[in-house]
């Protein structure tokens, strides 16, 4: 059976665990070769070769900060050399550095802008620029529910994921004419080491908000990169994906 994204390429950012590696997994399960790019050095490459053992797909460990162009530049490079092309871009790292607003530290703002909407940016600048070249390709950015309903104590990190939208929207407007493919995934609570820091409580809470009844899990979040990856999303672009189990309609 020919798989659906065989013969094309992809480099996930904060591939190393969580829902990026998740990501990683089913982008090569179909097909795919990947680059999983990371801040966490030993964490990556043990992913890669994870995704590569279980799926028999070509991966490559790439390490950096998606906060700095030169890193994002390099990773860029270091995927071409490897397969010689890059198809798809999952903008997926992210950081938390919650406080309610009045607590809230200058650095811990811009920190969280920084590798959650800088990042975006500076990876979609350095991988659209193989891709104008190939006349086509696909960017994903992971936004979240925060970013469209807001959320008390992350002030910023709901304005990061916020404005990683709009970063989708104008994307996808600059580069529909070229091949280019832009939308965001705007996953609910998902159960990952981001949020195993949520008390029972909250998270009794949160569980009576959300009309499926369950929080959700990476590859609930996966499988909808995985549909805006592949050919039948060809006719979607600069739109958010909700998977949320409905606590945002
Ligand atoms: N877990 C949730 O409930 C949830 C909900 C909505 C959106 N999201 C988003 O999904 C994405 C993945 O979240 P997760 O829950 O898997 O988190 P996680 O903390 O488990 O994984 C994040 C990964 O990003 C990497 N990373 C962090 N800073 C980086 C940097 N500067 N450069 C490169 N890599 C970096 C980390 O090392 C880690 O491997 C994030 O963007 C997050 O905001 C998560």
């Amino acid at each position: 059976m020919i798989k659906a994204l065989a013969g094309k390429t992809a480099l996930v950012t904060g591939a190393a665990r969580g829902i990026g590696l998740e990501i990683a997994s089913i982008l090569a399960r179909e097909g795919a070769a990947l680059a999983l790019f990371d801040i966490s050095h030993e964490e990556t490459a043990l992913s890669a070769q994870k995704v590569s053992a279980e799926t028999g797909a070509k991966t490559i460990a790439l390490n950096g900060n998606v906060a700095l162009e030169t890193d994002c530049a390099a990773a860029v490079d270091k995927a071409l050399e490897a397969f010689g092309r890059l198809d798809i871009l999952v903008n997926n790292a992210g950081i938390t550095r919650d406080n309610l607003a009045l607590r809230m530290k200058e650095s811990d703002f811009d920190e969280v802008i920084s590798v959650n909407l800088k990042g975006a940016f500076l990876m979609s600048k350095s991988a659209s620029r193989v891709m104008l070249k190939q006349r086509s390709g696909r960017i994903i950015n992971i936004s979240s529910v925060t970013g469209q309903m807001g959320n008390a104590g992350q002030v910023n990190y709901s304005a990061s994921k916020a404005g990683l939208i709009g970063l989708t929207k104008s994307l996808a407007r600059e580069f529909a004419s070229r091949g280019i493919l832009v939308n965001a995934v705007a996953p609910g609570f998902i159960l990952t080491k981001m949020t195993e820091g949520l008390k029972e409580e909250a998270k009794s809470k949160l569980l009576e908000m959300i009309p499926l009844g369950r929080l959700g899990k990476p590859e609930d979040v996966a499988k909808a990169v995985l549909f805006l990856a592949g050919e039948d999303s060809s006719y979607i672009t600069g739109q958010v994906l909700s998977v949320n189990g409905g606590i945002y309609m």
